[in-house]
């Protein structure tokens, strides 16, 4: 695939399938996006993070660079029906599931890691594009087998300490604060410091996962991607 300034090969993987090296890969990455954001609850979340990186049911695709030669023989090559064995290093990926919320099943991502310089050259909308096709397929042999019905949602969570990631999801995305998300349930109790997001793909869903967000206009301010602007309106 190619965007503006990046050629890209995809790359599928299972958590309990990993490399070393590609372990450590996303350790690393994760650390340098997310210590930030978590602040002095890092050191706690990063020992989840390295255990769910690993399980079974964690789903992954990775982004590969690849160079602008190596772009245009995959194109000579694909013309000609054969694969190209020219995937560079891995500049991101995409950690999701296939779970259940309150009883629906949904799509979770768990993690999407871009490095800084992959990031802004739309890989990262075109992932959760992605995303939101594969929780959409109810042809998928795994989904059928696990759901019976396809995903009904896309869930995820995002720390308010992270405001240009709010602001991708919600003002870019359209993703809304979900039902189940701590400043809904219990919103006079005391403030948690991440929501849950979500996009739903059918009607049951929608019921179950979202609420009339009269606020949803007020947290974005149309052309606005101001880091500040979310955290200013969230609160
Ligand atoms: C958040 C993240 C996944 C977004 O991916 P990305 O590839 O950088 O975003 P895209 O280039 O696809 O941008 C999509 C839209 O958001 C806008 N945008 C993204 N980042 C922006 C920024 N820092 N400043 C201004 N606009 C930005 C783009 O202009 C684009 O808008 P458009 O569709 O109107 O042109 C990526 O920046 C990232 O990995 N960040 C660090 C890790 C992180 O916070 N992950 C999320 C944890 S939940």
């Amino acid at each position: 695939m190619s965007l503006p300034g990046l050629h890209a090969h995809l790359e599928s993987g299972r958590g309990d399938r990993l490399p070393v090296r590609t372990k450590q890969y996303i350790q690393n990455l994760l650390k340098l996006n997310m210590e930030a954001p978590f602040g002095p609850e890092w050191s706690d979340e990063e020992k989840i993070k390295r255990r769910d990186m690993v399980a079974p049911e964690a789903r992954y695709i990775f982004v590969h660079e690849v160079s602008d030669e190596d772009a245009d023989k995959a194109l000579e090559l694909r013309d000609v029906e054969r694969p190209c064995n020219c995937k560079g290093s891995i500049v991101g990926f995409v950690h999701y599931r296939f779970t259940l919320e309150e009883e629906v099943p949904v799509l979770y991502v768990y993690e999407l890691q871009l490095e800084h310089r992959a990031q802004g050259k739309g890989l990262g909308k075109f992932l959760m594009q992605l995303i939101e096709l594969i929780a959409s397929q109810r042809n998928s042999l795994l989904i059928l087998l696990l759901f019976q019905n396809g995903m009904g949602a896309v869930v995820l969570t995002v720390q308010r300490a992270n405001p240009m990631a709010m602001n991708f999801y919600i003002c870019k995305l359209r993703y809304t604060i979900a039902a189940i998300s701590p400043s809904k349930v219990n919103p006079l109790g005391p403030e948690k410091n991440y929501e849950i997001l979500c996009k739903s793909l059918d009607n049951e869903a929608q019921a179950v996962l979202e609420v009339f967000q009269l606020d949803k206009a007020l947290l974005c301010i149309p052309g606005s991607l101001d880091t500040s602007t979310y955290a200013v309106n969230l609160a």
